[in-house]
């Protein structure tokens, strides 16, 4: 079994399928240990909280700096023996004390056939570039935004799609179907 954290900033839908697979089959050999939030307002801690998952938040702004700040992550991580970080939907860059401690421990699930729309607001630009795919790739982090070594990813067509919200949802049913997937190859060693 390897215990996980999850990082979520947002509405953490992913966060929340990670769990919900653990239960209805779709995901076996990794325990959530907690799920750490860098937003006190973000969903995903009321998601957590309804899941009945440990609720961990530390806002930068509350740490002297960013150091600080990822040294009290760290010091949780340790703590929970969490051996795998499991990004999902967090949207700070992880710097190199993190990084070090977890070198090729940490994957994030990203809204793009990457190397195509790093950053912020992918599946945007994919759509108003009125780009006839996109896709979803989940990865090893390292310290460039979104450039890690690829562990699996997958196209989709949106050229017929006429509203972002519809590529949206597209894509999110992909993460949901395909992230609990790839965490339970990963943590059953069926894949690096
Ligand atoms: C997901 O689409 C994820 O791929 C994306 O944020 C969304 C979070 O949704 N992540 C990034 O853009 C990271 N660069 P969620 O909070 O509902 O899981």
């Amino acid at each position: 079994m390897v215990n996980i954290g999850i990082f979520a900033s947002g509405s953490g839908s992913n966060f929340e399928n990670l769990v919900l697979a653990l239960e209805d089959g779709r995901g076996e050999g990794y325990s959530v240990k907690f799920l750490f939030s860098d937003k006190k307002n973000s969903y995903a801690l009321e998601r957590a909280k309804k899941l009945g998952i440990e609720r961990v938040c530390i806002e930068l702004k509350d740490c002297l700096n960013k150091e600080e700040y990822e040294k009290k992550i760290l010091e949780k991580l340790e703590k929970e023996n969490v051996q795998l970080i499991v990004l999902a939907g967090y949207m700070k860059i992880i710097s190199s004390a993190l990084l070090q401690k977890y070198e090729n421990r940490i994957i994030n699930i990203h809204p793009s056939y990457l190397p195509n729309y790093q950053g912020k607001d992918a599946i945007k630009r994919a759509f108003l570039e009125k780009n006839k795919e996109t896709g979803i790739t989940i990865h090893y982090v390292d310290e460039g935004v979104d450039t890690g070594s690829i562990i699996y990813q997958e196209k989709i067509q949106i050229e017929n799609i006429k509203t972002l919200k519809e590529v949206e949802e597209k894509i999110h049913q992909l993460e949901h179907e395909i992230y609990p997937k790839v965490l339970t190859r990963l943590c059953q060693g069926e894949i690096k």
